[in-house]
């Protein structure tokens, strides 16, 4: 399948789904604290997205049972939601959500310590993030589609940490995914040329340890061979001439 050029009108829908997104997830930043549960995290997010007008569209996806992914520590995507599953202080909990504005769908995901955290938790959060910023940096019409792919590796080689190989970011418009697949670790070959008005979930996902992930009995929640924490760090971007637009960015 081709990779699709968005017109003005749909740019505008993306830009107005991924601000709506931004601000569940300025929402759900503040109610991150010890004690409360993944469940509670799930809630609040459905809740915020439904106050918008939206849909979840992470809800019923292939059968997966929850709005918002709300994976800890070792978990690197994907986790269930769960009453049960209370945060603890020195926990870092990664959370991903999507909507669905007017057709058009958003998707971002922030990792964010619970309470105090370790240094090293601290270093991979902020290390996963600046991949990110790293990898767009060549995110613009003309450079190639693995150019991206390749700077976020070039940025996350020298701590020596796992990039997770079997997940990967996306084309996403009236999809959450759409073609291009967009791999975080280098690649041989240039692949597509980037265009204007297309638009991408980049999402490093990175590990302390090696990059091998395993996934659970409910064949959702992915975690790390080794168990070592892991980081997610994802947004929509734009492709325009110039820099990307970073769509879903609310932290300003
Ligand atoms: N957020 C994931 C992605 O970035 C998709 C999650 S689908 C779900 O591609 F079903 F797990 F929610
Ligand atoms: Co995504």
């Amino acid at each position: 399948m081709a990779i699709t050029v968005k017109s003005q009108r749909e740019i505008e829908l993306m830009r107005e789904s991924c601000k709506l997104l931004g601000d569940v997830f300025h929402n759900m930043e503040k109610a991150i604290r010890p004690g409360i549960s993944t469940k509670d995290i799930d809630i609040l997010g459905e809740k915020l997205i439904r106050a918008h007008g939206c849909v979840p569209n992470f809800l019923h996806y292939n059968g997966y049972p929850a709005s918002i992914c709300v994976s800890v520590n070792d978990e690197v995507v994907h986790g269930i939601p769960h009453k049960d599953h209370i945060l603890q202080e020195g926990d870092i909990v990664s959370l991903d959500a999507g909507l669905i504005y007017k057709g058009y769908h958003s998707d971002m995901a922030r990792t964010f310590p619970v309470g105090q955290v370790t240094e090293e938790a601290k270093l991979l959060i902020e290390r996963t993030r600046q991949s990110f910023f790293d990898g767009i940096k060549m995110a613009k019409a003309g450079n190639h589609l693995f150019d991206i792919s390749n700077a976020i590796d070039a940025s996350i080689r020298p701590y020596g940490y796992g990039i997770v190989r079997d997940l990967v970011g996306h084309g996403i418009g009236t999809k959450l995914h759409e073609d291009p697949q967009i791999p975080n670790f280098a690649q041989k070959r240039r692949g597509p040329k980037i265009l204007a008005g297309m638009t991408f979930a980049i999402e490093p996902m990175i590990n302390i340890g090696r990059a091998d992930v395993e996934w659970l009995d409910d064949d959702w929640t992915v975690v790390t061979e080794d168990g070592s924490l892991s980081a997610h760090y994802e947004n929509t971007i734009l492709i325009t001439e110039g820099e990307p637009e970073i769509l879903t960015l609310y932290e300003k």
